[in-house]
């Protein structure tokens, strides 16, 4: 979202992350698995150290490389994730035995959509991170929305994607789909009565919605 060189002299800043780290972000980079990028991941531990999130809800494994990260920032969390691909959980259970950081999290498998009885047992969450199918948001965060504590924050990643939704054509139709929707959620989020939110160009644009206090 910055100008590539700002963008690359940030990058450059931010420490080296751990052997198992650099394997998982190389196995991401080789197999096409969409993990958060680094920018954006780096701001998404930031906040939630702020917070001082002790129980967060991830929607969206894939690896379990953004799960292992916030279990490192906060090793007092515990960290419930939700993930539905076979293949992907199977990935994500050898990466995470193989952390010491493995007792903090809690996988969830099958589809964030038919799995909240499941979820609900480990709640509430006073973080929840939704990194799913980008069509799906707003339903993910109907549902999800209703275990947040009081004082919890929501982060929802790729709510620009990778710039198109400011974009006034777009060719493919299945990507113009998907744009719509993500505009679509953005929209409704921007003006739900109960959050307080706002999107961050960094990375692939995260957006941060804070339920809202009673007001005076
Ligand atoms: C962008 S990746 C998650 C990346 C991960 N959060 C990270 O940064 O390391 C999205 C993952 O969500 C999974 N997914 C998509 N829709 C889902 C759903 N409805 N329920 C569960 N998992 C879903 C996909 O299989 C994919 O592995």
């Amino acid at each position: 979202m910055l100008n590539e060189k700002l963008h690359s002299y940030i990058e450059g800043l931010i420490s080296e992350r751990n052997l198992l780290f650099t394997e998982m972000e190389n196995y991401a980079s080789v197999h096409n698995v969409p993990i958060m990028e680094l920018s954006g991941i780096e701001t998404m531990l930031q906040l939630l150290r702020i917070h001082d999130s002790k129980k967060i809800l991830e929607v969206g494994t894939a690896i379990g490389y953004s799960a292992l990260r916030m279990a490192e920032a906060l090793p007092n969390a515990q960290i419930v994730t939700i993930e539905r691909d076979v293949d992907r959980i199977h990935l994500a259970e050898q990466f995470i035995s193989r952390s010491e950081h493995s007792h903090q999290i809690t996988l969830i498998k099958g589809d964030a959509l038919e799995v909240e009885d499941a979820v609900s047992g480990h709640a509430s969450f006073d973080a929840i991170f939704i990194d799913a199918a980008k069509g799906q948001y707003k339903k993910f965060f109907e549902i999800y929305s209703k275990y947040l504590t009081n004082n919890g924050m929501i982060i929802t990643d790729n709510v620009l994607f990778k710039g198109l939704v400011a974009e006034p054509v777009i060719e493919t139709k299945r990507i113009r789909n998907l744009v719509k929707k993500i505009n679509e959620f953005n929209h409704w989020l921007m003006n739900h009565p109960d959050f307080d939110s706002v999107i961050l160009p960094v990375g692939d644009g995260v957006a941060i919605s804070k339920r809202r206090g009673d007001r005076i």
